[in-house]
């Protein structure tokens, strides 16, 4: 049993050391609580080293503690939300009149770009708009002048025949809904992506992304616990305990083998030494896949809990409880049903249809979904 002791003691070993690194690398960091995780592209200023983030994704924590980024043209924003796997970053502005914020809004010289865009134009009005069913911009109004912005070229014709155009730009918008409100008041976060580095894979297959050491721009992927260690630790990790453990498990499975062959007298078919290292799971899901799922848009809901347009109900159907501020919602696309993110996310690996029409969102699952009504 001597082989077993050595071998104990390497993993033993392993577990120390790989734990006593982890330790002194980058690691997942925020400004508060309830704030988003920040971790590889981005790196939080004075709580994570420099080397931790890929250059232009350094954001920082203001004096509320809210996570803030500086745009080189745009000025400051403060960071709603990251998907790291879609990446895609949800921003907001921190003296809460956003469409002020968007008439100026530049993205040159910054690593984003828009999901969405969507081009609105912007109106200041004087004529009596209760009358009509339109949204103001409250915190571009005044008290003798009301402002507008629409994305609908049937508003945009109305109200340019009685308003003075401010100006027409194009907004990051979170949601892709082709029919936008007539008028919106642009207060919801907006959407950004970056294309550089493309972490999304290695995130959504469980990996890191980190740079690779003695480099500015190249980036790598790691799994597990081995995340961040010295190229040489790594190697000398797996001569010292990779190659024992595997001599180990060879000379095991073989003497199992011989040994059940004696017992039973007859051929054994191949044995999968995988199955034994990972417990697999038998069940077979009927749902979409969690890039399909990951793919469906995405909000964040605003202090005012406003839904779009499409959506007016303030319970989701699937948890039944009511929407509050800052959860986030997810739509299908397909039918703009919305729900809690998290709700819709385990019903939809479970099955591929809406959970209030029955829709089918990915037409080639539709033959799975049988209704019996
Ligand atoms: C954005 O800023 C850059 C650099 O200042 C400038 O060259 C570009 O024209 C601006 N774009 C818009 C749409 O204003
Ligand atoms: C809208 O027009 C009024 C005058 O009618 C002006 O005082 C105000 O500054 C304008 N507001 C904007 C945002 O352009």
């Amino acid at each position: 049993m001597d082989s077993t002791k050595i071998l104990l003691f390497f993993f033993l070993f392993n577990f120390l050391f790989v734990r006593y690194s982890f330790s002194e690398i980058c690691s997942d960091s925020s400004c508060r609580i309830g704030e988003p995780m920040i971790r590889f592209p981005f790196q939080l200023q004075n709580l994570q080293p420099k080397s931790c983030g890929y250059p232009g994704f350094n954001l920082s924590c203001d004096a509320s503690h809210q996570t803030v980024t500086e745009l080189p043209n745009s000025g400051q924003f403060t960071v709603q939300a990251i998907d790291y796997r879609m990446q895609h970053i949800w921003l907001n502005d921190p003296d809460g009149c956003l469409p002020r914020r968007l008439l100026t809004f530049n993205l040159s010289g910054s690593p984003f770009s828009g999901y969405f865009d969507q081009s609105f134009s912007f109106f200041n009005c004087t004529f009596d708009y209760t009358k009509y069913k339109l949204n103001p911009i409250g915190c571009l109004s005044g008290q003798n002048y009301t402002v507008f912005a629409s994305s609908s070229e049937r508003a945009i014709s109305f109200l340019a025949s009685k308003c003075s155009l401010i100006s027409t730009v194009d907004v990051p918008v979170q949601w892709s809904f082709p029919e936008q409100l007539e008028t919106s008041d642009l207060s919801e976060d907006i959407l950004l992506s970056w294309g550089t580095p493309q972490c999304g894979r290695c995130e959504s297959r469980g990996g890191r992304c980190g740079l690779k050491s003695n480099s500015s721009a190249d980036i790598e992927c790691s799994y597990g616990t081995r995340r961040g260690l010295p190229r040489g630790a790594r190697y000398a990790i797996i001569a010292g305990a990779g190659v024992p453990a595997l001599l180990f498990l060879v000379g095991f499975v073989c003497c199992l083998c011989s040994k059940v062959k004696r017992f039973t007298g007859r051929r054994l078919p191949i044995v999968d030494t995988s199955a034994h290292l990972v417990p697999q799971t038998i069940i077979t899901t009927r749902g979409l896949d969690g890039s399909t799922i990951e793919s469906y848009p995405k909000m964040i809901l605003g202090e005012s809990r406003r839904l779009p347009k499409p959506i007016n109900d303030s319970i989701c159907s699937i948890c039944l409880s009511e929407y509050k501020p800052m959860e986030t919602l997810r739509s299908i696309p397909q039918c703009q049903h919305c729900f809690h993110a998290d709700c819709v996310d385990q019903w939809l690996k479970l099955n591929a249809s809406c959970p209030v029409c029955r829709k089918s969102p990915n037409s080639k699952c539709t033959s799975i979904d049988i209704q019996t009504s």
